[in-house]
Parts: C-alpha cells; structure tokens; sequence
C-alpha cells in the first residue's frame, strides 16, 4: 500500500493524498577526461545516496553530455542541485524545469542509460524548443554545435 519512500501506492491514489514532489531537470557537458568508468562511478555512489534521501530518476550519458531527470523531496533535490553545480566532472549546466507538484513519480526507480548521439541530440532539441530562457536557449545551441562539429561525438560512445 505503500512504497519504499511512504508514498501511497497504485490504486489507492488521488490526487490530495499525493506528496508534493519536486523535480529538477538539466542537461551539461562532461569535463574532459570523464569515462565511462568515471561516469559508472558517478551511478554508483548516485543510486546509495539518492535511495537514502527518497530521490529517484534517470541518468543519460552519451557523446559526452549528461541528461538527468531528478525527483524527491524538495529539500533533499536543492542539496543535490547545489552538490552538482559544485561538481567539477561536468560543466555548462543548463536548467531545462524544475518545479514541485502533488503527482506521482515519473521514475520509480532510479535508472541508468547511455545513449548514442542521435538520440541526445533529440531530447537536446526538444529542451530548445521549449527553452524560453535566453541562457538556456544559448547553452543548449553550443552544445547542439559541438556535437555537429564532432568534438562531442567521439567522447563517450562506446
Ligand atoms: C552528471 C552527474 C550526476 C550526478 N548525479 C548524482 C545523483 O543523482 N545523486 C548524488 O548523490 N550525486 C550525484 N552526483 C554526484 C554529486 O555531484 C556529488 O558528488 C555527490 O552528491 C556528493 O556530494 P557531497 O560530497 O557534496 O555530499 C552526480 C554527479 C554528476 C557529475
């Protein structure tokens, strides 16, 4: 009846008994010389802290940018957003949405996948056309060009 966080589960949802859950979505480059081992790490030490914290989401690294869709308790995602600003293995940081709202979560579980350029690429340019913040929409621009102008592609494809 409910889940691991406390959270009621399935069929015995309404909307008033929903908690308030934040989310944070972003995407930004990984700094030179992050693997594929470092970014294992990265997953590692993300799924023991975030289950811990009641934070769950999906991580996408792929020609050497990362996508990540975070959601949880709004305190614990703000320590996590300020964790990660301060986080020297990725860089240009680009904020797509965050917000909190009573709903359930949209990962349940905390999820990994990596991603080829072409795919990074179309959830690049859908953020852009929904960006209506000018750094963002600057940011996302740079990293869609690099990523034509092929320094980005070779990093992290496997
Ligand atoms: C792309 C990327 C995603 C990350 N995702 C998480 C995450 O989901 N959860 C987490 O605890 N740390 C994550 N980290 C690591 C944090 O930035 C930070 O190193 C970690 O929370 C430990 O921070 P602290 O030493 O300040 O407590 C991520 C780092 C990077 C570069």
């Amino acid at each position: 009846m409910f889940d691991e966080y406390g959270f009621p589960r399935g069929a015995e949802l309404d909307e008033a008994a929903l908690p308030a859950l934040y989310h944070f979505v972003y995407c930004s480059r990984a700094a030179d010389g992050v693997d594929d081992a470092e970014v294992g790490r990265i997953v590692e030490s993300a799924q023991r802290h975030n289950l811990a914290r009641g934070i769950t989401g999906v991580l996408v690294f792929g020609s050497g940018v990362f996508f990540q869709w975070i959601e949880g308790p709004a305190a614990e995602i703000q320590k996590l957003i300020a964790s990660l600003h301060g986080d020297s293995r990725h860089y240009d940081i680009v904020s797509l949405s965050q917000s909190e709202e009573k709903r359930e979560r949209l990962y349940p579980n905390w999820d990994m996948e990596k991603v080829e350029a072409e795919d990074i690429r179309l959830v690049l340019q859908d953020a852009l056309e929904s960006a209506d913040d000018k750094n963002n929409v600057a940011a996302l621009t740079r990293i869609l060009e690099q990523l034509d102008s092929g320094p980005l592609g070779s990093l992290g494809r496997s």
